[in-house]
């Protein structure tokens, strides 16, 4: 790694050295919590040291490669900030309990989903069709057992979260990527592609919106189509609808349940959580919901398990009853840190190229240009063993940046020449990632 990175790492850690541990803070112990100034704003700026909790965004990469290799991980979809205070302050009221029996879900909980859903986008949401579980993964895992028979076809609009294809394996089928258009640095759906992908075998679909890794908020007129058109072939729409709150400032989250075209809503099953709104994703708590009665009852016969874990319900709670301010204000900051990150590309790395995203708080980074300079294709072909060239330009930027994002390659084949990286970070952070970036390709 180059000097810069040394320089810029100490600096980062000194930073660091400003804030509490969560993971050190024992029982009985005073828990910080993320308090807001004067006037009322929550503190995203200073770093919150997350080494040595176990996380998969630092910790797993320091495991893989190294502490001296790892500035910064920036690969993972979750947050570095401290959660809502209000999350905190209610799970350490939980845990003063100290008890973990089985739960009987209080019915508080449902309302709140259903009221959240209702008052800020308008979906209605029937209390005996939505089914709790333990995260959108094993909800949509549940979906495929009832809908997919093993060794039938998942269609996915690709590049798209690489989650998936884990879900669509553990179900026995198989993924048909149709890949989206590529115009100008923005993805759209193309709906003759999509139409030649599928068949007789193909028994679902699994739309992501807003969509992981480009970041698209679909349009009511693109999901409207696509839900026409699977709804005359038969196939069901699974509505993956979990970065729904993390929209940028000009765009917007519209529902698929909301579409005026009932007959496609009654088609589709909707997967949400609060985890990737107020990072609680190792609190494994999700939801689906569908209108249409009989997909519910069928995915209950199938054995879905409506199980759920008490302190990701805690949280959950509590961050739709009083953590809509940290929200809000939450995801003006990931607005501006795509705004950050789109003009430092724009004026520092040359070979990359950004067009910031509609939701969600991935970048989506066209590294054609990086890939070719650093001749990733050819280390690709040397190395073999299905190694891509974007798993090459994942290694250069961890060897020479110490920044870890991950490889385009992992969201399909249409991810290729593109890597994604997570911006929920302090800028402090996303500036020393992104000054390491632009500082080892000038000197390639
Ligand atoms: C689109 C999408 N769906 C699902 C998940 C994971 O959901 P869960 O942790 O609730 O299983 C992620 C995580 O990154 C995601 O981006």
């Amino acid at each position: 790694m180059g000097t810069n990175i040394g320089l810029d790492r100490r600096t980062f850690l000194r930073g660091m050295q400003m804030v509490a541990v969560a993971g050190a803070a024992g029982a009985g112990m005073p828990v910080p919590v993320a308090a807001t100034d004067d006037a009322g704003k929550y503190d995203f700026d200073t770093p919150y040291n997350r080494i040595g909790t176990d996380c998969v965004k630092w910790d797993q990469q320091i495991r893989l490669y190294g502490r001296e290799h790892i500035a910064v991980g920036m690969g993972i979809a979750d947050m570095d900030f401290r959660v809502a205070p209000a999350i905190t302050e209610a799970l350490a009221k939980r845990i003063q309990h100290q008890n973990w029996g089985y739960l009987d879900m209080p019915e508080a909980f449902p309302e709140l989903i259903i009221d959240w859903n209702k008052r800020r986008y308008g979906i209605d949401i029937h209390r005996d069709r939505l089914l709790m579980s333990t995260g959108v993964h094993p909800s949509i895992l549940s979906a495929l057992r009832a809908f997919s028979p093993r060794g039938s076809k998942v269609l996915m609009m690709t590049p798209i979260y690489d989650g998936f294809y884990g879900d669509i394996a553990a179900a026995g089928c198989k993924p048909e990527e149709s890949p989206l258009k590529l115009a100008n640095g923005r993805y759209a759906m193309d709906f003759e592609e999509l139409e030649r992908h599928i068949s007789g075998e193909t028994k679902t679909l699994i739309l992501c919106n807003p969509h992981n890794p480009t970041g698209n908020c679909w349009s009511a007129q693109d999901m409207t189509t696509l839900g026409e058109i699977c709804t005359k072939r038969g196939v069901v729409l699974l509505v993956d609808e979990i970065h729904c709150d993390l929209v940028t400032n000009g765009n917007k989250y519209t529902p698929f349940s909301t579409l005026d075209n009932r007959e496609i809503v009654r088609n589709s099953i909707t997967f949400k959580s609060a985890s990737k709104s107020f990072s609680l994703s190792a609190m494994k708590c999700g939801w689906m919901f569908s209108e249409n009665p009989d997909y519910i009852a069928k995915i209950l016969e199938f054995g879905h398990s409506q199980d759920f874990n008490t302190l990701g319900m805690v949280a959950a709670m509590a961050a739709y009853t009083r953590g809509e301010d940290w929200l809000r204000q939450v995801v003006s900051y990931l607005n501006d840190n795509h705004d950050y990150a789109a003009s430092f590309i724009h004026a520092n790395m040359p070979l990359v190229s950004y067009t910031k995203a509609q939701g969600t708080y991935l970048a989506w980074l066209d590294v054609t240009r990086v890939a070719e300079k650093i001749g990733a294709g050819k280390m690709a072909a040397q190395t073999g063993n299905g190694v891509t060239p974007e798993a090459m330009v994942s290694r250069f930027f961890i060897q020479n940046a110490g920044v870890q994002i991950n490889a385009g390659s992992n969201y399909g084949r249409a991810g290729a020449g593109h890597m994604r990286m997570n911006l929920a970070t302090s800028r402090q952070t996303l500036k020393l990632a992104l000054t390491n970036m632009a500082t080892a390709l000038k000197s390639t």
